[in-house]
């Protein structure tokens, strides 16, 4: 079966997987289009290659999730759009931290969950690259990331614990880590069998966070790099 526990000993194919999905989904890049570029190791595929493509003669604009992003996608050569500039978003491509076999995905290992479901909101499709790893039966061994304003950060994370789960405060150099908006990320550990829309919806109403890194069926398609080649599957259920 395709979906799966996570782990396995797949890690030294997993690069080559990241880079045969992230080639399929460039193939959905059309001229004139504009293009949500996404954040994480297997969007940086995705932009090289689409950087590739527009050294090619292939026109298009980008709108990045994340500062690392555009930082790449302008070394490339990719003219980008900021939010005033952009019109409509036809096509956003991203990574996900987990996905399971109802298209519901968690993001945000990266820190860039805030801009990514924006730009996923307003694109008219969505295309999630991923190697087979991220494909799980059941969401929750990945740790939940919460957005949160500094000020609120320490009620979030009470009242996160109070509800059973093990809220931690991402760290980087030695400091709490600063997302591109200045805000922290709270790391939570739910119980098994924890439903993780639920406790996500009840998150999102705590006053002080921003967002979290919950992304319920937002993607048109997925494609999948595998020991077996790509898959690419449509979402039935999509939901923005
Ligand atoms: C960043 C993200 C990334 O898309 C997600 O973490 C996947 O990253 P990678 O492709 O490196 O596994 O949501 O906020």
């Amino acid at each position: 079966t395709l979906f799966r526990s996570r782990g396995g000993k797949m890690d030294h194919k997993k690069e080559q997987q990241k880079q045969q999905a992230a080639r399929a989904a460039a193939d959905y890049i059309k001229e004139g289009m504009t293009i949500g570029l996404g954040s994480g190791t297997t969007s940086r595929y995705l932009i090289r290659e689409a950087g590739k493509r527009y050294g090619q003669g292939l026109h298009f604009y980008g709108i990045a999730t994340s500062r690392d992003s555009e930082q790449l996608a302008a070394s490339l050569g990719i003219p980008l759009l900021e939010p005033e500039q952009a019109g409509k978003i036809h096509l956003a491509i991203d990574g996900v931290d987990e996905i399971d076999r109802e298209f519901r995905a968690v993001k945000g290992g990266g820190g860039a969950l805030l801009r990514e479901k924006i730009i996923a909101s307003w694109a008219e499709e969505v295309i999630w690259i991923m190697d087979e790893s991220k494909l799980v039966e059941r969401l929750g061994a990945f740790p939940f990331p919460v957005e949160t304003v500094p000020f609120g950060m320490p009620f979030v994370k009470r009242r996160i614990a109070d509800m059973g789960a093990v809220p931690a405060l991402r760290m980087g150099d030695g400091k709490s880590y600063l997302t591109d908006s200045g805000n922290f990320i709270l790391d939570v550990q739910f119980a098994e069998n924890t439903d993780i829309s639920q406790a996500a919806e009840q998150i999102r109403n705590m006053p002080g966070v921003v967002e979290t890194g919950y992304f319920g069926q937002m993607c048109s398609r997925i494609a999948a790099g595998t020991s077996s080649g790509v898959k690419v599957m449509e979402n039935p259920h999509r939901a923005v």
